[in-house]
């Protein structure tokens, strides 16, 4: 590929995990409506833009049967990438310093294919391309994930976009072309700050999600030459040309038109249950969206939208989701990302405290119902239709397989090698979940040095070491005073040690032994 300078050669865009591209997250949602994609453990993935790699690498790590391809058109994103695969010695990845309009008809066949934050960023003909790749190269049975800007959502923000994108034309530094775009911004926020009017409250919202955002997002949302958001259906009829259909949405919970109250649902399900493009779009008004992320399949590929407990007997099912509030026999559970479910069985409320207890190890739905209890075949039909509520509602997580984490702590823990490098360099790290964990530094010196050769022992003098060379404080309990003196030093790192790597597991960043 030629050498052209791109935007995103000059100003990088961070490369980071994106947990609900990942196969074994869209093979679960394709299950729930009849499709049996490709096992992700054994499968073939493309990532369209993967920029520096950091999606696509933590998946090879996790998922060392399958094959993974990435394409960007930045030179110096793909190399950093490949500094990466090489440092970490996987062998299951490459990286191509590729343009989209450029990929060849004989590339393959892929079982995923997947593209975040590229396909409304592209001109018209890169977005056809995509669409003709997915067309060309996804499997009978492949999912891909297209994530776009929608309106009518952009219809508000593109207002911001566009009287920064105007005033950054005026620039040539693309410093200079930030900091003049968004002084613009506060101008005329401030210009019309008091004024009761729609637009004047429009920019006090839109300023603060500018104030939020970090310079790199705003080069490449708002100062981009290209950012064309669209609705929902036309991303629907595109898809409907290329031979390919909508399969659902990442956030399964988006779909779901009982989310809303009780009125705005009855409507939801007059106007659009006949047609779910119509239902989603619907939804979007009332939401008024910004941003989807669609999972696509091929249009021979026949889909089951009638949802059935059933579906669940075959999932392993996770939550995190704790008691928010009791009264009498109503129990409400809340996630830390404030989906709530309301129940009254006994059954349900034992299911998900046992799925809290094993956090984030996900339980086989029949042991769970097992642990809820048991009983006969009515009261597992009961069960399972209570998780597919907790699932609908964003409480509860499910998959097909296994997770390549252990959530106990062995006498020689080992990390990934990825977050070992991660930690060996800063303090965020990606974890077997395919999230992003910020680490503080006594999780950061452990983790570094957990090779899966290290016992607490030999841990503690790791320990010392990062001690002796200044890199870790070591604080009392008590009085958050330093401790100086060495033996007691050691006295303190070995039961903090074991702190720490419960605490690793519980983030799913200790890894299951490896058949
Ligand atoms: C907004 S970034 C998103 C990067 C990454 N997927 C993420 O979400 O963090 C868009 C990426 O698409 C790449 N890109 C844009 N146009 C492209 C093209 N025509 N061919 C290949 N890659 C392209 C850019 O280099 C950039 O890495």
């Amino acid at each position: 590929m030629q050498q052209r300078q791109t935007s995103y050669d000059a100003i990088p865009y961070p490369s980071n995990p994106f947990r609900q591209t990942r196969p074994e997250r869209l093979a679960g949602i394709a299950k729930l409506f009849g499709l049996d994609a490709p096992p992700a453990e054994h499968c073939r993935v493309l990532e369209i833009g993967c920029s520096m790699g950091g999606n696509l690498i933590a998946m090879a790590q996790d998922l060392p049967g399958s094959r993974f391809i990435g394409i960007d058109a930045s030179a110096r994103q793909i190399a950093d990438g490949w500094k990466m695969i090489d440092a970490l010695g996987l062998r299951n990845i490459e990286l191509k310093h590729l343009d989209i309009l450029d990929v060849p008809p004989d590339m393959g066949e892929f079982d995923y294919i997947v593209s975040h934050g590229v396909f409304s960023w592209v001109p018209a003909r890169v977005q056809n391309k995509m669409l003709e790749i997915c067309q060309r190269h996804l499997a009978p049975k492949g999912v891909a994930y297209i994530s776009y800007n929608t309106y009518p959502g952009w219809h508000i923000r593109g207002i911001v976009r566009d009287m920064m994108f105007y005033r950054s034309t005026h620039f040539a530094d693309p410093q200079a072309r930030l900091a003049q775009a968004k002084s613009l911004v506060a101008f005329v926020a401030e210009a019309t700050k008091g004024a009761d009017t729609p637009y004047g409250r429009l920019l006090q919202s839109e300023i603060k999600h500018i104030t939020q955002m970090e310079d790199y997002y705003l080069h490449h949302e708002h100062l981009e030459e290209n950012n064309q958001p669209l609705y929902f259906h036309d991303f629907a009829s595109r898809l409907a040309v290329n031979g390919l259909q909508y399969l659902g949405d990442a956030d399964f919970s988006t779909m779901v038109s009982t989310n809303f109250s009780p009125a705005v649902a009855k409507k939801l399900h007059e106007i659009g249950a006949h047609d779910i493009v119509q239902m989603e779009q619907y939804m979007d008004f009332v939401r008024c969206r910004y941003f989807r992320k669609s999972l696509v399949c091929r249009s021979a590929a026949r889909l089951n939208r009638t949802l059935t407990p059933a579906v669940v007997r075959d999932l392993l099912l996770a939550s995190d989701a704790a008691p928010a509030a009791a009264s009498g026999e109503t129990h409400t559970f809340r996630t830390p990302g404030g989906h709530t479910i309301t129940c009254r069985s006994g059954a349900t409320k034992a299911a998900l405290e046992a799925l809290r207890a094993a956090w984030p190890m996900p339980i086989a739905f029949r042991d769970l119902f097992g642990q809820a209890g048991g009983g006969d075949e009515a009261a597992m039909e009961f069960l399972a239709g209570e998780m597919l509520t907790c699932m609908a509602a964003g409480v509860v997580e499910w998959r097909l397989t296994p997770v390549p984490f252990t959530t106990t702590v062995g006498k020689q823990p080992a990390a990934t090698a990825l977050a070992r490098y991660q930690a060996e360099r800063g303090y965020k790290v990606t974890n077997m979940r395919g999230e992003t964990i910020t680490l503080d530094e006594m999780h950061r010196q452990t983790l570094k040095v957990l090779d899966g050769a290290r016992d607490v022992a030999a841990l503690t003098e790791s320990l010392m070491g990062a001690l002796a060379r200044g890199e870790l404080v070591l604080q009392r309990d008590e009085d958050k005073t330093t401790v100086k003196d060495e033996t007691e030093m050691r006295r303190l790192l070995g039961p903090a040690i074991e702190k720490v790597l419960v605490n690793l597991a519980r983030r799913a960043l200790l890894q299951a032994a490896r058949a």
